[in-house]
């Protein structure tokens, strides 16, 4: 028995974040035949620290970094046990090869230990705050949410086809997309994501993908969605990577007010 079958207020608290950091990072070729892609510079700083500064400011406890490759050893000396960086407790796990972003995620199981979490894919670079749509997962409790954003280039990310309030279907790099809505790196989960990652085959590219797992809480009509204010962008390419330098410069300069969110969560 739970408190909530005995109908009492039960609050869940989102304490675990999850960063996937490997892949092979061939698109930014020959920078990362020095070190791993997320540790390359983003004006002032290395790619990695600013999804584990929006988790740090959000109030999430425990981090635990996956990553891959043979430059890995280079996190353990930038980031040491990460209490530098305001992390409280940070783990590291290898991904053997690069089988995809499910895969990366699959590493988490034993540090979830069941409980829900963040997942940030580490190229990913935003201007918002965290913590509302972090409220709003622990207010639902269960199931997934994905956070999307309106892009000009939908091609080159999953994309959302979205009706009404619901999400009927994300499609990962369409050639026609039916939407300019791109899901983030930025993904809430239950327990049940293990049980989905462990049904999944690999996709045409030969990858476990995330966007198979989206899917399927979407047929069990367990995702919810926000839309992301602000400014986000990835960083994977050369073009993407100089955008993300330039977005940060501005900030540093002036400030953007927070939008209120809004979306189905
Ligand atoms: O940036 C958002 C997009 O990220 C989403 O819209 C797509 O649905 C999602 O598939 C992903 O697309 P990309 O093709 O851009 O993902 P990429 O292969 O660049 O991987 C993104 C991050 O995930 C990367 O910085 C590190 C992590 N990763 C990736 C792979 C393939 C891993 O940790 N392990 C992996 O094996």
């Amino acid at each position: 028995m739970t408190p909530r079958d005995f109908g009492v207020l039960w609050a869940m608290k989102l304490r675990k974040g999850v960063i996937l950091a490997g892949g092979m990072g061939t698109r930014l070729a020959p920078l990362t035949q020095v070190t791993n892609k997320h540790l390359l510079p983003i004006y002032d700083k290395p790619m990695i620290l600013y999804p584990i500064e929006k988790m740090v400011e959000a109030g999430i406890e425990e981090i635990l970094l996956v990553t891959g490759g043979e430059f890995a050893g280079d996190f353990l000396k930038f980031l040491g046990n990460g209490m530098s960086w305001g992390i409280k407790r940070l783990h590291y796990t290898y991904q053997e090869g690069h089988g995809g972003i499910a895969e990366a995620l699959s590493l988490a199981r034993d540090f979830s230990a069941e409980e829900p979490m963040i997942v940030i894919l580490g190229d990913n670079i935003f201007s918002a705050a965290l913590l509302p749509y972090i409220k709003k997962y622990e207010e639902i409790g269960t199931g997934a949410m994905i956070l999307l954003k309106q892009v000009k280039d939908a091609h080159r990310f999953g994309v959302a086809c979205v009706q009404g309030k619901n999400i009927i279907k994300i499609v990962e790099k369409p050639a026609k997309p039916e939407s300019n809505l791109a899901v983030t790196g930025i993904y809430f989960y239950d327990k049940r994501v293990f049980e989905i990652i462990d049904g999944l085959s690999p996709s045409a590219r030969n990858e476990f993908e995330i966007t198979d797992v989206n899917n399927t809480y979407i047929r069990w009509a367990q995702m919810r969605w926000a839309k992301l204010p602000g400014w986000w962008t990835d960083a994977g390419t050369f073009e993407s990577l100089h955008r993300a330098t330039e977005l940060v410069r501005k900030v540093r300069t002036r400030s953007i007010p927070p939008k209120k969110p809004n979306g189905n969560a």
